[in-house]
């Protein structure tokens, strides 16, 4: 098995080591926490009271977020190469659509989605160039004058500090995906360079002071 096998085979353990769906996608915090991160990827995803629209979670994991995002949509999709996340988010929104599918390879028809999501999945990325296929697919099915969210991306100025804190021997003893030397950061410089030439606007959004990690993790929005 390959790194990138052990982190999906990691990500079923998750999904099916608690029946707790919060603790399931990492996420253990109380209902407030998840209120306030819902209306703030909701704001960033400019929802307004626009009927009829659809959505793609790229990473759904077992589909928490979308289903507090649902009321705003008529048709909700998410995929994640996670077989077991892909199970329980069929338990929780069985109304929505859900494959399982690795990031880069999203298996819709062009321009299908008004708005497309990926809200904490980069960092577990195999590469940067990984990165820049997901994003490039993610623009290729949203619709023109669609948004796309890419949330919770870690900001590579943090990458030594962080990295270098982290005991490596402790490591060894945890699974790949919550290892910090295992972390791809991002300089979102070169990111919005990249990604210029793809879309109308780009820009780098700040998290609320109140998430808990929101001095390192920043969202970025793209306007197709
Ligand atoms: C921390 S969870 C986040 C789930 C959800 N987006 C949320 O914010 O609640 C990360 C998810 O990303 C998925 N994932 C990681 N790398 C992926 C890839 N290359 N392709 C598809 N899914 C991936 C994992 O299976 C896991 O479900």
């Amino acid at each position: 098995m390959n790194e990138f096998e052990s982190k999906q085979a990691e990500w079923d353990l998750t999904a099916s080591a608690s029946a707790d769906f919060k603790a399931q996608v990492g996420r253990p915090f109380d209902d407030n926490a998840w209120q306030a991160l819902s209306c703030d990827v909701l704001d960033k995803l400019v929802v307004n009271d626009e009927n009829g629209l659809s959505i793609l979670d790229v990473g759904c994991g077992n589909g928490l977020l979308l289903s507090k995002l649902s009321s705003h949509f008529e048709q909700l999709t998410g995929v994640d190469y996670s077989k077991t996340m892909i199970e329980k988010a069929n338990e929780l929104l069985p109304s929505a659509l859900f494959y399982q599918s690795q990031a880069k390879q999203l298996n819709f028809k062009d321009a299908g989605f008004d708005r497309v999501l990926s809200y904490s999945i980069f960092h577990y990325f195999p590469s940067y160039e990984y990165a820049i296929e997901t994003i490039l697919e993610m623009i290729r099915v949203t619709k023109r004058g669609g948004v796309i969210l890419l949330g919770d991306l870690l900001d590579d100025h943090y990458e030594k500090a962080i990295k270098s804190n982290s005991d490596l021997e402790y490591e060894k003893t945890i699974p790949l995906i919550h290892r910090y030397s295992q972390w791809r950061f991002f300089n979102f410089e070169k990111l919005l360079a990249d990604l210029a030439p793809h879309v109308d606007r780009i820009e780098v959004l700040s998290q609320p002071e109140v998430f808990p990690l929101s001095d390192y993790r920043k969202d970025i929005r793209l306007w197709v």
